[in-house]
Order: C-alpha cells, then structure tokens, then sequence
C-alpha cells in the first residue's frame, strides 16, 4: 500500500485539499496506546447543549446499552459518555435536520426500485464487519484505538457505512442500494470535526448470469446511456487503471468490463454533485442578489481503498478551494465472493453528510448540527416536505470566544507495557488530549490547537502547549464558567495521561 495508504478517512471531512497533509487519521499508528477509558452511557442527550456538570473519575462499566441492545465491555472499551450518548440521535432520519435534508437531496438522485434505502442500522458492528471483510489487513492503522471507538475486541461503533457493505451484497435484494447512517471516529476537535458524523455509502451491482449474453460491458454502457447527461466540465486525466497506482482486477475483470462500470459510476456520481451544487446556489441566488454564479468544477483523483481498485476520489472547487466530497471504485471481487454472490460485480462510493450539508446550507460548525436551539433548526422547517425551499442558513450572534492555554511535560520514559494510562513521548496520541476536552467541555468546546511544542535538550521530555477555545453556540459564558471547565480538563490531562502541568 506504501505511499497510497491515506485512506480517504478526510473524504468525510471538511478540509479544503490544501490544509490536509496534518489530518490523515487513518494513517496514524500508536501501538501500546491505552488510557483508562470512560465510562458509561447514561448521559442524558441534551447534557450535549447545557454546560456540563463535574464528571467523576470515569470507571470502565462491565455492560453497555446502546439504543436496547447490551453489549459486554473489556480492556478495548474506549468510548466516551458524550459520544454514547450521540447513538440515539440518528439526525439523518431528523425532519427538516440539514443532514435529513442532505441525505434526501442525494436519495432523489438514485430512485427506486433500482435502488434500495437502508436507514436505519444500528452503529454497533463488529470488528469483522468494519475490517476484514472489507480486507482490512491486521496491522491497518485505522483499527487502533486511537483512532476507533470499541466497545470490546470484536465489537465498535461503525467508522465507515462500507461495514454493512458484505451484508447487502450476500442479501442481494436490489440492484443498488443506499445507506445513510452515523458513523463515529476519534479525532481532532475544531469547527468542521466531530466525533459522529453521517455517511451515505451507494452500490450498484450487475450479474454475469443476468444481463444478455452475460456481456457485462454491454449491459453497463446501456444503463449508462439511459443516465441524464449534465454539462458540468470535469478532469478526468488519469488512465481508466494503472498497473501500479490503481490496478484493474484482471483475475476478475476485463479492462472493458472495469472501464463500463467506472464511467457508470462516475457519470452517476457526477449526477449527485451536479444536484446538490445546483441546489446549493439556487439558494444563495435567491437570497443575495449579488450572488456571482461560478461555473462548477469537478475533478477525479487516484485513491486507494482496501474494498475497491480502481479507486477514485472526486474533488469539487468551491469558493477558492478544492473538496474532497466522495470516495469511490470498482468493488473488490472477494467481497462478492465471499458474500456468496460471485457472478455479480459493480462499483460502490462513500460520501460524508455532515460536510456536504455544510456546503450546502453554509452551516460553518459542525456542533450545530447537534444543537437543539430552534434558532437552528427552526431555520429549515419545511424543506424535508419540499427541497425547493431550501435556504442558506443564517448565523445567529456568534458569543465571544475564550481562549485557555494550557502546556505540559510528557513522561520521559516508555511506561513498561504501554497501559499504564500515562502518556510519554513515545504513546502520546493528541486524540486522547481531544477526546478527553471533549468529553468534559462537550460541545462548548469550539477547537483545540496545538500552539507549541518542543523537546528540552538536556532531559529529553517533550512539552506540549495547546490552546482551548471555549465558546457556547447559545450563551456567553462567563470567565469563571470558563475557568471551571478549564480546571477540569488539566485535572483530567494530569488524571487519566499523567502528564505534569508546567
Ligand atoms: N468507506 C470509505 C471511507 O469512509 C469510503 C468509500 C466507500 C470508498 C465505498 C470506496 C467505496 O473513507
């Protein structure tokens, strides 16, 4: 996998492509990394908008329940009170929720009955589901717990919809499908990252034993020409394979079955975009009548993903940057034939919600989408029922932000075994400084920075500095509120990763 490893994990992000080289969470590797983890679920779901109250030492609870299901914990059990309490949200499903929204707009672009809606599975998969058998390999960096939220060994919240991919493909009822659902990951904190986020994962499949002549090429470059055509311009400079960069699956595939179903998938993914920017500036016209209509671009990039090959990722230029909004390829045949299905074959993508509804309604942070202010969601009554009158939304007062810094040591040494519950150089993992702010400052944390760092020459320790801001998204708070959960959160860095405060 080498150079190719980045695996979109940031296709669900919000980073213009320039910003990304420092956020690439599937590629970061911390062995040993092992903090005492959180505790339980019984945070109630609104603790998310209220300022929270103090949180006891977290224990690890023998059980979890998760929307009725119970579930046995171990040493592998990670997730956080705030995140477990997100599981029952299910804003994809919300009316008039800027995600509902999203995931309708993108729906009405892949109709029914060749295409089936999955919406509601539950978060909680297997280790198996979310990994193997997708051909994850064991050492893959994406299944450490820095970066994924387990509940045991074998069981996590789902970081990706591609979980459910094996199941829909053994079940075969349709010739496509949809999912939309939350998705979790271990992360950084700032405007546009958040613990949950929303996906929708889209496939569609042939069969060799169903199509005429069981000419695969044929039938695909049929449905193609039955898809509407659009007049967006789009780069497209790479070769439809590469043997090295993004290989054709010739045990499986002929490089003109391969080249049907990439230019069947991008043709329709080219469609979704198509109709969620035109949505999106129809509202901006209609609400600035300065509005300055730039023509969309749209362009396709090599990717790697370990369920797909070719891979592609598609990038779109809005307001000065290019985006990163979806991955995508052409199904690994393993997957069918593990699945039971051999003579099918198709492409699949996977698209982030959470950030094309940013886009779209220029929703600019991610914590609103949580919010239960109608000063929010009163903003979008209506739209689930009719999509033409979506509207841009408007910014209520923005409360003064409060900065706090707070800088510490890290332990010098490698703590024997690595699970300590102590931070060194060698296993501190920024996400667990992230989460822990998070856990405590719940959503009246707005981003967290690392300001400064550096190694002392004579002892080798490495001292790190980082600046909260915290700011409510419904009240000013108050430098002592401020305080208070400042306090909190360096008595938790010095608790749970036993650094020393300088
Ligand atoms: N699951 C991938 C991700 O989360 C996206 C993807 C889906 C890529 C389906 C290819 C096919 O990054």
């Amino acid at each position: 996998m080498g150079g190719r490893r980045r695996l979109a994990a940031s296709l669900l992000r919000f980073s213009p492509i320039q910003s990304q080289s420092h956020h690439v969470p599937w590629i970061r590797l911390h062995p040993g990394q092992c903090w005492a983890p959180y505790s339980s679920s019984s945070v109630s779901p609104s603790a998310q908008t209220q300022l929270p109250k103090p949180t006891p030492r977290p224990e690890t609870p023998s059980t979890i329940t998760i929307n009725g299901k119970t579930y046995p914990t171990d040493a592998w059990f990670n997730v956080p009170s705030n995140v477990l309490a997100s599981t029952n949200r299910r804003l994809h499903l919300q009316k008039d929720h800027p995600v509902s929204i999203t995931r309708q707009i993108l729906e009405s672009v892949f109709p029914r009955p060749t295409f089936r809606y999955h919406n509601d599975f539950d978060p909680v998969v297997s280790t198996y589901e979310n990994f193997d058998s997708l051909g994850f390999p064991p050492d893959h960096p994406g299944r450490s717990r820095s970066d994924t939220y387990y509940i045991n060994r074998e069981t996590l919240l789902r970081t990706h919809t591609s979980a459910h991919e094996a199941a829909l493909f053994s079940a075969s009822a349709s010739d496509g499908y949809l999912i939309s659902a939350d998705v979790y990951r271990r992360d950084e904190v700032d405007r546009s990252h958040y613990p949950v986020f929303h996906q929708m994962e889209g496939a569609r499949v042939w069969d060799r034993t169903k199509v005429p002549n069981g000419d695969i090429a044929a039938a695909v470059y049929a449905d193609l020409a039955r898809l509407p055509t659009h007049n967006v311009k789009v780069e497209d400079p790479n070769p439809p394979s590469h043997p090295e960069r993004n290989p054709l699956q010739s045990a499986h595939h002929s490089p003109a079955e391969a080249e049907a179903i990439a230019a069947h998938l991008k043709r329709s993914l080219e469609l979704m975009v198509v109709e969620i920017f035109t949505r999106a500036k129809a509202a901006a016209a209609k609400q600035d009548p300065n509005y300055v209509d730039e023509p969309l671009r749209v362009r396709w990039v090599e990717a790697y993903f370990p369920f797909t090959s070719p891979s592609w990722e598609m990038e779109v230029y809005y307001a000065g940057d290019w985006l990163e909004v979806l991955g995508c390829g052409v199904s690994k045949q393993e997957l069918f034939i593990n699945a039971g299905v051999p003579s099918q074959l198709g492409w699949a993508f996977g698209i982030g919600l959470d950030r094309i509804a940013m886009l779209l309604f220029q929703i600019p942070d991610i914590r609103l989408f949580w919010s239960r202010d109608e000063r929010f969601l009163g903003q979008f009554a209506g739209v689930s029922d009719n999509l033409d009158l979506l509207k841009r939304f408007v910014p209520f007062s923005k409360y003064p932000a409060c900065y706090k810094d707070v800088s510490f040591w890290l332990r010098a040494t490698s703590a024997a075994g690595g699970n300590t519950g102590t931070a060194n150089a060698h296993d501190f993992h920024e996400n667990d400084v992230m989460e822990i702010i998070r856990n405590i400052a719940g959503d009246v944390v707005e981003d967290v920075r690392l300001t400064d760092q550096f190694t002392h020459p004579k002892t080798g320790r490495r001292s790190m500095c980082y600046r909260i801001n915290y700011r409510s998204l419904e009240k000013t708070l108050t430098n002592a509120e401020a305080n208070e959960l400042h306090g909190r959160v360096i008595a938790a860095l010095v608790d749970r990763l036993g650094v020393e405060i300088r």
